[in-house]
């Protein structure tokens, strides 16, 4: 079959991804953090493209890369985030930043001029990798960035007001809701859904709400080879049964998802009863009242481990974001769209969070989820296939010009 402009685009778009990919603050894999070198570099690379979509591009005070298209009328935002978690693939964020590059290439190629003006956003910062709390890019662009996320501190005790410079003042959103028409994020499925469905696309219904802090277990620290079991109070220990106590507390709640990413004991010597374990918790479910149960009850087990083993316990909660849900006019159009390119219109709940769960407090947000190869996310084999980018682009220059032809109503 000919290659039309939507193909021809779609595989500039796999490039591009695969270029951006390579920008990375760490050698041989992809990770890219809140206003680091390789942000800058990417912010840097992406600017250029949006350039060369013909948008007028700006960076804010946060660090957010925003290109925009004028026109008379409401603005629709669309985008996601340049970050990445450590060891990255290539297309969390990065998709959704660059395929309405792609669509307004395609577009404007066809000398389409939409009644309405655009912005695209590459958020800079939503997975929270450097302070341990997400979003705090679209927070910046939508005005919620709070006082104490300024005095978070990364892995070296530098604050993020450090990082942003002590001339930096909370910004204000950077649109009233009445100027926007919507918000529309692209981003990979990070789940199984769309593969088992056999459907590159799919739309988002909801996304389940999320709390993440930080576990500390205190006991004292002896020597490993004089020291009765009897008579430690290993904070290690501690944690590795909190840690078995969520799993298994998430294996039996459905729904729910309760993960430890990291942890550090210390003082961090085999032959030294540790005296300190710090662990992170990572709670997730479409309902909140779920959610919210669970980390109560799993507090109240932390406790009681803590108080049977003779340590002291700490908790402090980094980010407690509730389930949204998606603007169901603004996602009906969607998926009139995906209808256009595949038929149906899997509508899925999204277990990972997203700018959307941000920005959908400023304006009706909606989200086009694109198949990823065994549902795999936040690792370097994460892949959508060419053909799925390509369906991608297809459903949102149909978006687009469907919203033109309504006057962007
Ligand atoms: O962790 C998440 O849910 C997303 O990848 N930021
Ligand atoms: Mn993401
Ligand atoms: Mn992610």
């Amino acid at each position: 079959m000919a290659r039309d402009d939507i193909s021809r685009e779609a595989g500039r778009l796999g490039r591009r991804l695969a270029g951006l990919g390579r920008i990375s603050d760490e050698r041989g894999r992809l990770t890219r953090t809140f206003l680091s070198p390789a942000m800058r570099r990417a912010n840097a690379r992406v600017g250029r493209w949006m350039r060369a979509a013909g948008l007028a591009v700006r960076e804010d005070a946060v660090g957010n890369l925003i290109g925009r298209s004028e026109a008379a009328g409401r603005t629709l935002l669309l985008g996601s985030h340049l970050d990445t978690v450590r060891d990255a693939g290539r297309f969390d964020g990065a998709l959704g930043v660059l395929l309405p590059l792609s669509a307004l290439a395609v577009l404007r190629a066809r000398g389409a001029r939409l009644p309405f003006a655009v912005e695209v956003l590459g958020f800079a910062e939503e997975e929270g990798v450097r302070f341990a709390s997400a979003y705090l890019g679209s927070k910046g662009y939508c005005g919620r960035l709070a006082a104490a996320d300024l005095a978070r501190k990364d892995a070296r005790g530098v604050s993020l007001r450090q990082v942003l410079g002590r001339g930096f003042r909370r910004p204000g959103a950077a649109h009233r809701r009445g100027e926007l028409l919507g918000y529309v994020e692209a981003h990979i499925e990070q789940g199984p859904v769309l593969e088992a469905a056999r459907r590159p696309l799919g739309v988002v219904a909801a996304i389940a709400g999320q709390t993440r802090g930080r576990i500390v277990f205190r006991g004292r620290a002896g020597h490993a080879g004089t020291t009765p079991m009897g008579l430690r109070r290993d904070a290690l220990a501690g944690a590795a049964e909190f840690i078995l106590a969520a799993e298994a507390l998430a294996r039996g709640t459905p729904g729910l998802v309760a993960t430890v990413g990291t942890i550090a004991a210390a003082p961090g010597a085999a032959n030294v009863i540790p005296a300190e374990a710090a662990c992170s918790l990572d709670l997730r479910h479409a309902r909140d009242p779920v959610r919210r149960r669970a980390l109560r009850r799993l507090l109240g087990r932390a406790r009681r481990i803590a108080r049977r083993r003779r340590l002291g316990f700490g908790w402090t909660r980094t980010q407690d974001d509730a389930a949204v849900a998606c603007d169901p006019r603004l996602t009906g159009r969607l998926a009139r769209s995906v209808r256009a390119v595949q038929g149906g219109a899997p509508r899925l709940v999204s277990g990972a969070g997203h700018d959307a769960v941000i920005v959908s407090a400023l304006t009706p947000a909606a989200m086009l989820f694109v198949r990823c190869r065994g549902g795999l996310s936040h690792h370097p084999d994460e892949h959508a296939a060419p053909a799925d980018l390509e369906a991608a682009l297809r459903a949102l220059v149909h978006f687009l010009e469907g919203l033109a032809a309504d006057g962007g109503r």
